[in-house]
This record gives C-alpha cells, structure tokens and sequence, in this order.
C-alpha cells in the first residue's frame, strides 16, 4: 500500500527531500511542514518545532514516515517524541543529537572513537580559555558549545582576533550555546561535506560534496548557511571514502552504540582535507543544506526505501546508485544576506525548467505573486557531464530567474576546475 510521507522543515533541504521522496512509487501522498512556495501542494500550516503539533496531525493522517530537516526539533528530542506516540521517524534521538548540539560533546565522543581531529580543549572559564589561546596562539578556532544557527565559530588568524572571540562568546554573543566554548588546533586544507545514512549499525556515504560557506566570490565575507554546493569535488580521491569509513565513521558510530545511544539518520561529516589526511571538523546529525540538493540531484535510487529500512535496522540490504554526472547548486540570497536582508521581493520563475531544478528555500505565495521570505531564497541546481557543463546548465537557469537584488556567488564549483 501506498505510504504517507511528512517532511519536517522548510527550507531548501526539504523542497529536496520532498522532491526525491515525491518520485518514489511507494510514496502516495507527501506533506512538509510548514515547508515554502515550492512545496506549496505538499504544505501544513505547522512549525518545524512544534513537536506536539506535528505528532497530533501525524496521528490524525496516519503519517507512515517522518523525516526530519533542521537541527533543532532533533535537539528537542522530536524522534523520542514521534517513538513514544507510536509514529515512525528518520533521525536520530535527542541524545545521539548531542553530536550536533554540543561541539563539546562531538570533541569527547571523536577522542574516545579515535577519529583525526584538531587538538582542542573546553572551557566555562574565560581566563584560563584566554591562557590557554595565548599558549597555542594564532591562527586557532574559538567555537561556541551550543547551536549558535552556523555563526558559533570564529577562525582567528591573530591572537588579538582569538582573545575577544572568547570575551564575546562568553559575554553571551550566542546566548547560552556560549557558556562553554571550545579551542582548537586551526586546520588547513579543503573541507568536504560526506553525508551518510545510517541505522546504527550499517552506514553508507552519500556522494561527497563541496559547500561554500562564504558569502562573496573567493571564499570572501562573512560565513553563511551556504551558497552553494556541487558534486563530486575532484580533490575526493575515490580511495578516501574507505578511509574515512574506516577512521572516522565506523569508529564514531561503534563509539555511540557503546555509549547506548546509537545514531540512527544521517550522520554528516565535516571533514578538513589536511595534508597529513582528513581530519573531522565537525558532526552534524542531518542532512546539509544546500549539500541535499545536490546529492538528491545525483541519488538515482529510490530515497523512500533506504529511509525506510534505516527505521527498521536493515540498511544493509539497500543498495545505493548514483549517477557519474556532476551536480550544481547555486543559491540565490536576499541583498544583503547573512546580514540583515528585506522580505518580499518579487521573483518570476521560468514557467518550464528542462534542464536542472530550482528548489526554493525562503519563499512564499502572497495574493498569487511569488515573493522572497527569508535570506537563502533559492538553490538553483543542474546535472552536467562534467563539472564546467553542469555550472553552466545551473548558471543558464539562473539568469532565466528574475530576482531584483538577488546576491549570488558567480564562482560556485570553481574550486575543482
Ligand atoms: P564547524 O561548525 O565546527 O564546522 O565550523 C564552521 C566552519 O569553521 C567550518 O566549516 C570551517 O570552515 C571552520 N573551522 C572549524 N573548525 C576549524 C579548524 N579546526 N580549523 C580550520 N577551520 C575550522
Ligand atoms: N551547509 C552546511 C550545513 O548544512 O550545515
């Protein structure tokens, strides 16, 4: 029979998943919640963190799967939630969330799993966090605990940058996610995003992905959710996806099974691509945005299965297929983004798209007139034989959109030229 998919979020990520999931011949009616102008025949009125409200409209619909977006709802433990009503749900409990939500946490479980990781330590207190950067001195990481929405890290290049980095962290710049920071080593190389689905047991890497996190042309400006991905990136080495498997993500996953919160869902791995091997960054606990969109652009197998069979512990018979084909996505923002930006502008779309898709993230329908409504608006996202045709099939798209101000990097996928 027929399943009831509910995506949970409403960004660009899960215009994405609903797409893909949407395609599945198993998957009979999709909702998302509250979702955006391009999820518009799929949409429920209901915030992406009101758990008790999307289990009383799940109950309601007899919603057969869940897969949630966003980081937050997962640190309010949404999936325990969801577990203990009874309903099905892709991604990991409020615990195993803990890898994401407390960067102290993540460092204790990558030193126990014995993962490559920049030397670091956690401190409450700011003067012996401050003696300790004057100790390793620049360039080092200064990084908020908590979830700080991607702006808890500052890469000081200069001791000076490092020790008001402290003072501003603690002084509560990010609220509460600042009461303990954490210092590290400042690792120098190329980053890339692995992606993997995971039931616990099993886990299988996505296909890697490159993000641009800067907001301008260069890797310039100020740090962003992201502007843009593309997929595969050419300094990937096939051989490094075993080792990776093998250092960093069989380990971590053994390491939270023993720790009695295994991790069920998409475990990220933020990985620097440093000359003495990859060495993790960062964990996050779902899918990227905007990796998603390029990865479900490049995913030819069917996602609602592999899902699915997380939920029941039997990934392993899943088999994944991927096209060869590199994927693009370009992400169109409001002027003036990550800082303070304007809502409401008209966008015109081309009525028929050929080649490529263009996943909205902040956008909404007023009186029938398509407007922006937040400040990453749209991933305009295109399959190429190589990565020069699908930049230019993603950069073609982009210019058939009428965007008024639109901010967009021009140099998206240069890096692997
Ligand atoms: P995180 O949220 O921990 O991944 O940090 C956000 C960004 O800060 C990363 O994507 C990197 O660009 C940068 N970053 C974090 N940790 C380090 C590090 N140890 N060395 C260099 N850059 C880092
Ligand atoms: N694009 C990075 C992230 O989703 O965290």
């Amino acid at each position: 029979m027929g399943k009831k998919v509910l995506v949970v979020g409403g960004g660009g990520r899960e215009h994405a998943l609903a797409w893909k999931l949407a395609q599945s011949p198993e998957v009979k009616q999709m909702f998302v919640a509250p979702g955006n102008a391009g999820t518009l025949e799929w949409n429920v009125p209901i915030a992406a963190n009101d758990i008790q409200g999307l289990i009383n409209f799940a109950l309601a619909e007899k919603v057969d799967l869940t897969v949630v977006g966003p980081e937050e709802p997962l640190s309010l433990g949404i999936v325990d939630a969801f577990r203990e009503a009874g309903l099905r749900i892709f991604g990991p409990s409020q615990r195993a969330a803990q890898l994401e939500g407390s960067k102290a946490f993540a460092k204790v479980i990558m030193q126990e799993a014995g993962v490559p990781t920049a030397q670091w330590q956690t401190f409450e207190n700011p003067e012996e966090a401050k003696a300790y950067v004057r100790q390793i001195g620049a360039p080092c990481v200064v990084k908020a605990d908590g979830l700080a929405a991607g702006k808890g890290v500052i890469v000081a290049m200069s001791l000076d940058e490092a020790l008001r980095a402290v003072d501003e962290i603690m002084k509560g710049a990010f609220g509460d996610a600042g009461k303990r920071l954490v210092i590290e080593e400042y690792l120098e190389g190329q980053e890339v995003s692995l992606l993997c689905f995971s039931d616990g047991l099993t886990a299988y890497p996505m296909v890697p992905v490159q993000d641009h996190k800067r907001a301008l042309d260069g890797d310039q400006g100020l740090n962003t959710g992201g502007m843009g991905t593309y997929s595969p990136p050419p300094i990937w080495a096939p051989a490094l996806e075993e080792v990776v498997k093998e250092q960093v993500l069989y380990p971590t996953l053994k390491t939270m099974r023993e720790r009695g919160m295994p991790f069920e869902g998409v475990l990220f791995l933020g990985l620097m691509l440093t000359l003495r091997g990859p060495k993790i960054l960062e964990y996050n606990v779902r899918f990227g945005d905007p990796e998603t969109q390029v990865v479900m652009l490049r995913l030819k197998t069917d996602l609602f299965p592999i899902l699915w069979a997380c939920t029941e512990g039997r990934l392993s018979e899943q088999r994944l297929e991927w096209t060869d084909e590199t994927a693009v996505c370009v992400v169109m923002a409001a002027p003036g983004y990550p800082a303070a930006y304007p809502k409401g502008i008209p966008l015109e779309l081309p009525t028929k798209v050929d080649q490529g898709v263009i996943f909205h993230a902040g956008t909404d329908l007023q009186q029938g007139q398509l407007v922006s409504a937040g400040g990453r608006v749209l991933g305009v996202s295109a399959l190429g034989k190589t990565l020069v045709e699908a930049r230019k099939e993603a950069y073609t798209l982009v210019e058939r959109i009428s965007f008024p101000g639109a901010h967009y990097r021009r140099d998206i996928g240069i890096k692997g030229l």
